[in-house]
């Protein structure tokens, strides 16, 4: 080995060995001192706070993305997957404080790296559970959650690794660890072993679900889009809001009733259905007929502005996906929240058709935030999921009357 010899190092332990080996791939430092001696070598393995962060940006906001990075206050250090960054944060809280911070769909400390082709290491499985359990076995993760960077990838191979990798490393961990085997079954604040492998290499990180702001590794959910029965795309979008919901409060139990604006043609009311739910489901326009004679729905062929429940009609929860200019529909939403229940929910859909720049898209969420509390609707989490495209999603709760 040339003393001139530069190299990169990743941890990972050997275990025919029995003690940590740090990887050797290529930059800085010589493997011996000039007397020969072999050199206690830096690892590229952040401890807390870290210092690298992978975070994913749709590529429905590819354009913006470089503004997205200054206003977090991070330089890019490498693509990875797709929609995937690592990135060097000066200031972590920007991840959650910061107007950039809907933007970033899922995000994760990295506080363990191996970046190599996974498919060139022999026993990369084995050493890379070696060297998870090594790092985090005596941090108590409540559970090991795998993901592949391309979930969607026709190769299944890294989708195969990354669930032979959480299997062998589940037996690796005490047994409570693999007790969770529903991504949902996890506690939201409780801190998860989260690791995404790819073609670029594996990178771990120990967070809760609801900072990474999502239970999968990388944050997506499988909710299929489209299938013989399926009325529309916008299905999966509440599908998956209501999933992401558990991060932050309990979703309304079966049997509560939604006021839905913007029903059209009705895929939201058949998943909102599926659950066991009512539907009051407003719009001008009808519902595709498959829904005709539905148990627990009532359709209203109206317009949002104009359409008046009884009085005492109280609904648990309302769901607007009207389109159209964002203020006005938080406006319809607003009038008709005078029949939302205390600690009642609203999910909206806060279309962005015609904000293109970062500017604009701050601007129109900030005003429809500001009316909403002004009249009463507290924030309890913001997003944008997988299934939302020029827009983001937003859950408000109605306050408790005094
Ligand atoms: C994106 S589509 C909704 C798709 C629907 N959520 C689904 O799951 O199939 C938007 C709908 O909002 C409706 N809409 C927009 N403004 C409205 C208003 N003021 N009152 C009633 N419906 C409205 C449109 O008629 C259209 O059907």
């Amino acid at each position: 080995m040339s003393r001139q010899k530069k190299w990169r190092f990743a941890t990972w332990s050997e275990p025919s060995r029995g003690f940590p080996y740090w990887g050797l791939q290529g930059i800085a430092g010589s493997a011996s001192d000039p007397a020969g001696n072999p050199r206690i070598l830096e690892p590229t393995v952040n401890e807390a706070p870290s210092a690298k962060w992978l975070i994913r940006i749709s590529e429905v906001f590819a354009d913006l993305e470089q503004e997205i990075l200054q206003h977090l206050g991070a330089a890019s250090l490498r693509k990875l997957g797709r929609g995937y960054s690592l990135i060097q944060l000066a200031n972590p809280a920007a991840i959650r404080d910061s107007e950039a911070a809907k933007f970033v769909q899922w995000n994760l400390p990295v506080h363990h790296s191996w970046p190599c082709s996974p498919r060139d290491i022999p026993g990369f499985i084995e050493k890379a559970a070696q060297a998870m359990f090594r790092k985090f076995g005596a941090r108590n993760p409540q559970a090991i959650i795998v993901g592949p960077f391309d979930p969607g990838a026709a190769d299944r191979y890294y989708r195969t690794l990354a669930s032979n990798l959480r299997g062998r490393t589940l037996q690796l961990f005490p047994p409570q660890v693999a007790a969770i085997r529903d991504a949902e079954a996890q506690d939201s604040r409780a801190p998860t072993l989260f690791c995404l492998i790819g073609k670029e290499g594996l990178f771990c990180g120990l967070q809760s679900p609801q900072a990474s702001n999502g239970w999968h590794a990388g944050g997506t959910k499988f909710i299929r889009q489209s299938g013989p029965d399926t009325i529309s795309r916008a299905g999966a979008k509440i599908a998956e809001a209501l999933h992401h919901l558990q991060l932050t409060r309990r979703p309304p139990p079966p049997g509560s009733h939604w006021l839905e604006l913007g029903a059209s043609p009705g895929g939201m009311t058949a998943e909102l259905l599926a659950r066991g739910y009512r539907v009051t489901a407003v719009d001008r326009a009808p519902l595709d007929p498959r829904l005709a004679n539905a148990h627990g729905l009532q359709t209203v062929l109206a317009d949002a502005a104009t359409f008046q429940p009884a009085k005492h009609v109280v609904y648990d929860a309302i769901l607007s996906d009207m389109n159209g200019a964002a203020l006005e529909s938080i406006t319809r939403v607003i009038r008709l929240a005078r029949h939302l229940r205390n600690n009642g929910l609203v999910v909206f859909t806060l279309k962005l058709p015609g904000a293109a720049t970062f500017a604009a898209a701050n601007e129109t969420e900030a005003s429809v935030v500001k009316s909403a509390t002004a009249a009463g609707l507290r924030v309890i989490a913001r997003t944008h999921l997988t299934y939302n495209r020029h827009e983001f999603t937003l859950f408000f709760e109605s306050a408790p009357s005094a």
